[in-house]
């Protein structure tokens, strides 16, 4: 199994390091940078007999080793800076998408797809139009990272462990993102059943700026650790054909009533990416939220190709 990870910043490089010591594949590291995925690839195989873990690490600044790769995912890309939204990177991080996905199109045209890059769900729609593939084999990362956040604000509020919590984010991964509490639940008991209305409330705008929180604290560029373990994440998912429901940004024909734009809703993933986009029963107001959430994903995304 081939993965490569285009653009070798801190998400990708963590992603890299994750996924070669999850022993997922051999891991190829692509940046644009000269030397700097090849310095990162040679310093990760040097910690190999450390991690007791003879993991396949390269690195490269020429595109063209992605070939044949069976899975590919896509950094590169501006992070954010203090006080910016996700949608303000769109222009540049189009530009620099557009010549990606014509490569992978190009080199690994039966590659699984994972976009990474911000504004997450605009730039997932944008490659799918881009690459033309198959949107079960190209999707977005977006809320898997989000479903995350929200699990670990429940689990310090009720101090209780992140792993006794269930949660469901959906829609988009900027500021139309939906944490849905209905669905929260701690070993099968409603989250309302532990907190008042007002902390749920609190819990969720949290989760909404929680990206925003790590910018403004770091000063220069984004969160990498939770970006990085749920990329990881998606990745043994496929390549272990796991049939696992993960939150991703996703193409829409007709499910929830959208169509043709992508947007962040719990998915089926095993080797062929996206197996199955799941149905939750929602609320009338959660699904005016979603599609209103997914509309204005379609609308931002119009304008790269006008
Ligand atoms: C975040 C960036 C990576 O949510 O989108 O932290």
């Amino acid at each position: 199994m081939k993965i490569s990870i285009i653009g070798a910043g801190n998400v990708g490089s963590l992603a890299a390091m994750r996924i070669a010591a999850d022993g997922s594949g051999d891991v190829l590291l692509i940046d644009i940078v000269k030397g700097l995925a090849l310095g990162k690839a040679l310093d990760l195989e040097d910690a190999r007999p450390l991690l007791k873990s003879n993991y396949s690490i390269k690195g490269s600044d020429d595109i063209t080793q992605i070939k044949d790769s069976n899975i590919i995912v896509v950094t590169a890309g501006l992070a954010r800076k203090p006080g910016m939204t996700r949608e303000e990177l769109i222009t540049k991080n189009a530009q620099i998408l557009k010549d990606v996905c014509l490569k992978i199109k190009e080199l690994a045209p039966d590659a699984v797809v994972i976009i990474v890059t911000n504004p997450l769900d605009i730039m997932t729609l944008f490659a799918l139009k881009i690459t033309g593939f198959k949107p079960g084999k190209l999707f977005g990362m977006g809320i898997s990272l989000d479903t995350a956040r929200f699990i670990n604000l429940i689990s310090q509020e009720l101090h209780l462990p992140a792993t006794d919590i269930e949660a469901l984010v959906i829609g988009a991964h900027g500021e139309g993102m939906l944490p849905l509490p209905r669905f929260a639940k701690v070993k099968g008991v409603s989250l309302d059943e532990f907190i008042s209305d007002d902390k749920i409330e609190s819990l969720i705008n949290r989760t909404i700026n929680r990206g925003a929180q790590i910018v403004a604290n770091l000063g220069t560029g984004s969160a990498f650790f939770a970006p990085s373990a749920a990329i990881a994440s998606i990745v043994k998912t496929i390549v272990k054909d796991e049939k696992r429901t993960i939150g991703l940004c996703s193409y829409l024909n007709g499910q929830y009533g959208i169509k043709d734009t992508c947007i962040g809703v719990p998915c089926r993933v095993g080797k062929n990416g996206i197996e199955q986009v799941m149905e939750l029963d929602l609320s009338q107001d959660e699904l005016t939220q979603l599609t209103k959430s997914a509309m204005a994903v379609a609308q931002t995304a119009a304008q790269l190709f006008a």
